[in-house]
């Protein structure tokens, strides 16, 4: 198939790892341009249309920006693989670039224009940094990464971004016959493992917050190896717990932010962990039998602090405050309109928000300050380098009266 090609001034960055162009002279129609940088002028190729948009892979450079570096992935091109947005982005810019998009999405969706951001790196630089590696698994048994938007699997020798120990292990020289994933992972204790579709053969064991965790494979993880540790420490830093205070870990996982919580307010601490998935609250409950105040919630955050159900089968929620501290770190998706709603009913004096979509926290932001709250202080850090991914974590607080 062959595609059309237009030459392109590149402008802002935009959230999902392009840049913003228009096609035509006069320009027009807005297009989303991967492989180039603000400033650039490329000849992209179109890849899709959509209404109102297109999307297009930069394929050639005329006018380069500082800020362009050589990938140090051979697969970072448009036609490889898919995983990696940023290769050709000097780290520095790379800090740039996300703190722009988190200012972005901070002044159009939460009404807060030029809130000041600064992506914060963490130790170890850009390549060699992912613990958690789902390689794709083709119809010839080989294991390799999806395309960009893609279920085409790109045969790869080993992902630059992931953890060297994962570099080593044999998983794309060997075929993997009934496979259709294969994870890997590099535990902050132990050897690097491999397993076809999860199916490990034992628990991980991690290190994060002063402890030990001992974890079913499917239990959620923070990625990179400075990132638990790098998220509890801002979560403490912001909050400031009190002695006596009471807390809620809000998709709590195994109970990393509770754990962190309770090595400041005591073992015997009011802590609430809410979590709805099974792996990860058989292991809140297993590794946290220490913290003799915890109360650990097999529940979505949903139904635990708004309530659920319909008409007569209506139940009201499992938690009610008030409570002093509360950590909310949902997926993707943000933590949504009602439990925000819900967080606030609950008068915590301060409340920390841990994000990995900017657009979804920037939405529950705009609903906390409808809300009568404020961003009081923003962190973001560089979690995933090379990707457009970047964690957030706000202070959310009541705005005093008279404030
Ligand atoms: C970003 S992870 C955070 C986990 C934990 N705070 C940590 O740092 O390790 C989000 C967690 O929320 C859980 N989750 C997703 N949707 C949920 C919901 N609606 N209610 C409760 N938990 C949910 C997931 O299973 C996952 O463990």
């Amino acid at each position: 198939m062959i595609m059309e090609r237009v030459t392109l001034t590149v402008g802002a960055v935009a959230h999902g790892g392009h840049c913003v162009a228009r096609v035509g002279d006069p320009p027009g129609q807005v297009v989303f341009v991967r492989h180039a940088l603000p400033g650039e002028r490329v000849v992209a190729e179109i890849t899709e249309e959509h209404p109102g948009y297109l999307r297009a892979d930069a394929i050639s450079v005329l006018e380069a920006s500082p800020d362009r570096v050589e990938p140090p992935c051979p697969y970072a091109r448009p036609d490889a693989c898919g995983g990696c947005d940023l290769q050709h982005v000097a780290p520095a810019a790379q800090l740039s670039w996300k703190a722009a998009v988190v200012r972005e999405q901070l002044a159009r969706l939460a009404g807060l224009p030029d809130f000041p951001v600064r992506v914060e790196p963490l130790p170890g630089g850009t390549l060699g940094w992912r613990t958690r590696v789902r390689y794709t698994v083709d119809a010839a048994d080989h294991a390799g990464l999806l395309k960009h938007r893609s279920h085409e699997v790109v045969p790869i020798d080993r992902c630059r971004i992931a953890h060297p120990a994962i570099q080593e292990l044999p998983v794309t020289g060997r075929p993997w016959p009934s496979a259709s994933t294969v994870d890997a992972v590099a535990p902050s204790a132990g050897p690097a493992v491999a397993a076809p579709d999860g199916d490990f053969d034992g628990p991980i064991v991690e290190r994060a917050a002063g402890r030990e965790w001992t974890l079913p494979a499917g239990a959620f993880w923070q990625v990179h190896p400075a990132a638990a540790d790098t998220l509890a420490g801002a979560v403490l830093d912001l909050l400031e717990p009190r002695p006596g205070e009471s807390a809620w870990d809000l998709y709590g996982g195994a109970g990393l932010f509770a754990a962190a919580l309770a090595g400041k307010l005591g073992t015997d601490a009011d802590i609430t962990l809410v979590e709805a998935a099974h792996s990860a609250v058989a292991a809140a409950r297993d590794n946290l039998t220490d913290l003799t105040g915890l109360r650990v919630v097999r529940s979505t955050v949903e139904a635990a602090v708004v309530g659920s159900g319909r008409g007569r089968a209506r139940r009201g929620p499992a938690l009610r405050g008030p409570v002093d501290l509360i950590v909310l770190d949902p997926p993707r998706t943000g933590a949504g309109a009602a439990v925000t709603k819900a967080v606030m009913a609950a008068d915590p004096r301060a409340v920390a928000y841990v994000a990995c979509d900017p657009a979804a926290f920037a939405r529950d932001v705009r609903t906390f300050r409808d809300g009568g709250w404020q961003l009081a202080t923003l962190r973001a850090f560089d979690l995933f380098p090379m990707t457009h991914h970047v964690e957030c974590v706000g202070l959310l607080s009541r705005i005093p009266l008279g404030g």
